[in-house]
């Protein structure tokens, strides 16, 4: 469903080589696969994640979907699929806080021509699934970090994307919550046929993936490992 052939992002340094960000990466993922991307600090895990979600070009090398090359997109169809067609939850939280959780899960649907009042029809379902449905009322500011994260679960899913991309979904949780947003992120792709590419550095939530490939300077170091991948280095 996924397919990045040989991706290449560098960027250019004031003075010296430039960053090699993303050097040569291709892989594929399958129609509701869940993979895994585990790699240190700086290894280009956000910026392959750019990559495909459009938000950046290649220097080199193509992402298709469903047979689609996603570099050929014109601007607006590329925030069309942002928009509709994936689910990206990012690193760091993006919820607004003048607005509550229903309305923070619905933003997408909410600049469709849906409608406010269909758009929050529309992801009662998911904020039901993701523990979430006495919190619709709630202000971002008066959830905990974990139900927070998982309103950008909601985000991510309201418009039914085909994929979901997550960077590091459970880096402001302890662990153990991080571990049930992960494992309640992998559940619910699952059931929805949703195909996941997972960003992160904990070695247990490579453990819910069906497969792992692990970054290093841009570069995927190991082929594929399977699933119960559990890193030496890790922490
Ligand atoms: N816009 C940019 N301009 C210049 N260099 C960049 C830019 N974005 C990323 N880089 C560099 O590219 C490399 C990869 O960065 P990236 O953010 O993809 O890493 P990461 O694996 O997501 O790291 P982390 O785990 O800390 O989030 C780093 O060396 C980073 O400094
Ligand atoms: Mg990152």
């Amino acid at each position: 469903m996924l397919e990045l052939c040989g991706l290449v992002k560098h960027f250019p340094v004031a003075s010296g080589e430039p960053v090699r960000a993303v050097d040569g990466v291709s892989l594929s993922v399958a129609r509701g696969e869940l993979l895994a991307l585990y790699g240190p600090s700086g290894s280009g895990k956000t910026t392959l994640l750019m990559l495909i979600a459009a938000l950046l070009a290649p220097d080199a090398g193509t992402v298709m979907l469903d047979g689609r090359d996603i570099g050929a997109f014109s601007a607006r169809d590329a925030a069309r699929y942002r928009l509709l067609e994936l689910g990206f939850v990012r690193q760091s939280l993006n919820l607004i806080s003048g607005a509550d959780v229903i309305d923070n899960a619905a933003l997408k649907l909410l600049g469709t021509e849906l409608g406010a009042r269909e758009a929050r029809r529309r992801v009662r379902p998911l904020l039901d699934r993701l523990g979430l449905a006495e919190r619709a009322s709630h202000r971002p500011e008066q959830l905990s970090m974990g139900e927070r994260q998982r309103v950008m679960i909601a985000r991510a899913l309201s418009t039914d994307p085909k994929l979901v991309l997550a960077d590091e979904p459970t880096g402001s949780l302890d662990t153990q919550r991080g571990d049930e947003v992960l494992e309640l992120l992998a559940e619910v792709c699952r059931e929805r046929d949703v195909s996941v590419v997972l960003v992160t550095h904990d070695p247990k939530a490579a453990s819910y993936a069906d497969r792992v490939h692990t970054l290093r300077d841009g570069r995927l170091v190991d082929g594929e490992l399977a699933r119960g991948f559990a890193p030496a280095d890790a922490k």
